[in-house]
């Protein structure tokens, strides 16, 4: 399977820092932020400077050996430092709700953290390890991702997604646009079509900047056309990344998805979720176990700062929504493309 290289390093550790892409600028600017204390990284988390699944859940690893090296200045017995540092972890879980890739990564430090027999210099050095390790591995998997996904992709095919489940939302490569990128490595006649994602815009100001910067066509519509564009017979598949994904299969992700579902649905289009399979948590056995992450109000009302709407008008602004598993066709994993019996196929991959 040919490779297709994503210029983009979305989240690096190095030597005492984290270093991330600000998504908050784009599309105006591609800035590199250091993020050099605990406190710091849960704010890059809940304001989206770094945002989707995967790669806040490698901020979140990051965020607990900030931690660490903080705690370490002044604590000086370890058990107090272990107790202090866990309920720093359990902090750093909490910037979002939503996607479990978030608790899942901080879930791995505290292990560490846990588990280790080293003195206190010796733990920071595990989490760094670890965190490194982590942050690896995601890129790993997200080309095993593709690869799966590739043989999926019709010849020629356009792909529509939603959101940004790409580079920008992993360390460096995508799940959904991992798929598309293994895809367009073998068929550089595979398209995307790019949902503009309101309110956060996602796709139109990540999406359509990753794709282009990897030479990947793109073409960007609205929320509210993808039906019309499926009707004409211009969508071949969809394919979307997710936030969490339940026992049953049922998949959160971006609000908007589970109207994309539907319309692809009724149109006869493939809809497949990529994800690894941190992003399925099988302690719940359905999406209605989902905590859903409300935003603020601003994000509906203003765009670019500005007011779109009269003053004082009644908002609700819940960031993701639940997509039910009889609606998709595939979970593209590291482990395969698991199908319908959801329940069954879940299960199994862990199991592997
Ligand atoms: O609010 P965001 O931008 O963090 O939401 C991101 C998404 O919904 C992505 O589709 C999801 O996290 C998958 S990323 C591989």
């Amino acid at each position: 399977m040919a490779e297709f290289q994503s210029k983009i390093k979305t989240i690096e550790w190095i030597d005492t820092y984290s270093r991330m892409v600000d998504q908050t600028k784009f599309p105006y600017a591609f800035e590199y932020v250091e993020i050099t204390n605990g406190q710091d990284m849960f704010n890059a988390i809940k304001t989206m400077i770094v945002r989707g699944a995967p790669a806040i859940g490698i901020a979140g690893a990051h965020g607990v050996v900030l931690y660490a090296q903080e705690g370490a200045k002044t604590i000086s017995d370890k058990a107090e430092f272990i107790s202090w540092l866990l309920k720093k972890a359990d902090y750093m879980a909490s910037a979002r709700p939503t996607a479990v890739n978030l608790m899942w990564a901080v879930e791995k430090q505290k292990e560490i953290i846990k588990n280790s027999t080293s003195d206190i210099v010796g733990i920071i050095e595990e989490l760094k390890i670890n965190g490194k390790k982590l942050e690896l591995e995601d890129i790993e998997i997200n080309k095993k991702i593709g690869d799966y996904g590739a043989e999926v992709v019709p010849k020629g095919a356009t792909i529509l997604t939603h959101c940004n489940a790409g580079a920008l939302a992993t360390v460096g490569y995508g799940t959904a646009l991992g798929v598309v990128r293994s895809a367009f490595a073998n068929d550089p006649t595979v398209q995307v079509f790019a949902d503009e994602t309101r309110p956060r815009q996602q796709g139109a100001r990540i999406t359509t900047l990753e794709l282009t910067m990897d030479g990947i066509p793109v073409t960007l519509i609205t929320d509210g056309m993808c039906s019309y564009f499926m009707k004409k017979g211009m969508i071949d598949m969809v394919c979307v990344g997710a936030d969490r994904i339940a026992a049953n299969g049922d998949a959160a992700n971006k609000i908007g998805t589970y109207t994309v579902a539907i319309a692809a649905k009724y149109h006869n289009i493939p809809f497949y979720v990529a994800a690894p399979l941190s992003t399925i948590d099988t302690s719940i056995k359905s999406g209605d176990e989902i905590v859903i992450e409300e935003r603020s109000h601003d994000e509906v009302t203003h765009i670019n700062g500005k007011s779109i709407c009269a003053d004082g008008v009644k908002v609700i602004n819940p960031g993701f929504d639940v997509t039910p598993h009889e609606l998709i066709a595939g979970i593209i994993t590291e482990k395969g493309i698991l199908r319908p019996d959801y329940t069954k196929s879940i299960a199994e991959a862990f199991k592997m």
